[in-house]
């Protein structure tokens, strides 16, 4: 089975958690693309979707699903996006496609985050992938300096500019023992504006595509 076989499958995996007649959070990337393109045959028995991203709004309003402010929804019981890299205690590295400050916003507003990846993103431990961390313009040296006092080797993503108008600085050489504790220190820094780490808010359920089947990792009340 081909990688995007298997996005292909653990998005239309995902439309089972969907709750009908509410507002879907959708994240982005090339995974939940597919999901979006699921979710537009199911159309009629939603009320419409949050998008984390422009590029994922462009997506379901191609389709005809309404897409609504965050601000304007008052429930958001479900939150379908993917990763990066993902552990078995659903951690997840998020941000490759620059959008993890409103994937952050998105997932902490939604009652339950299902995230969707293809097998080869789990990982015994995150940090092969480099790290996003979204940066305020002019704070980007001083975030560079930071990021190398922990141990990073932070390289700036050229030519790219988030959703809100940053920059992204991507950590390579990590290997992040503990997710929820980088995750706390980064945010700390002055001028980062969120990072890729989803720890202290990870994932409710993980689905997994392989060429076997969806296998569905759930996280442990408490
Ligand atoms: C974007 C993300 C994506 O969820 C992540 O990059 C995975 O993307 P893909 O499904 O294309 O592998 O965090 O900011």
């Amino acid at each position: 089975m081909t990688q995007d076989a298997l996005k292909q499958l653990v998005a239309g995996e995902a439309i089972r958690y969907v709750v009908e007649d509410a507002v879907v959070g959708v994240g982005s990337g090339t995974t939940v693309n597919f999901f979006i393109d699921a979710l537009a045959r199911m159309k009629g028995r939603i009320e419409g979707a949050v998008a984390a991203s422009e590029a994922s709004a462009a997506r379901l309003k191609a389709h005809g699903i309404r897409v609504f402010d965050l601000n304007s929804v008052n429930e958001l019981p479900v939150y379908i996006d993917g990763a990066d890299e993902a552990t078995e205690h659903l951690y997840l590295i998020k941000g490759g496609g620059g959008a993890l400050t409103r994937e952050k916003i998105v997932a902490a507003v939604a009652g339950k985050f299902i995230c969707i990846c293809d097998r080869s993103k789990l990982v015994p431990v995150l940090g092969r992938f480099p790290l996003p961390v979204e940066v305020i313009p002019m704070a980007r040296s001083h975030v560079g300096r930071e990021l190398r006092k922990l141990g990073a080797h932070p390289v700036l993503r050229e030519n790219f500019k988030t959703d809100n108008g940053n920059l992204v600085i991507d950590c390579h050489g990590l290997s992040i023992v503990d997710p929820p504790a980088l995750e706390a220190e980064l945010d700390h820094i002055a001028g980062v504006v969120a990072n890729g780490l989803f720890a202290r808010r990870p994932a409710d359920v993980l689905l997994l595509g392989e060429a076997a089947g969806v296998r569905t990792l759930a996280r442990k009340a408490g």
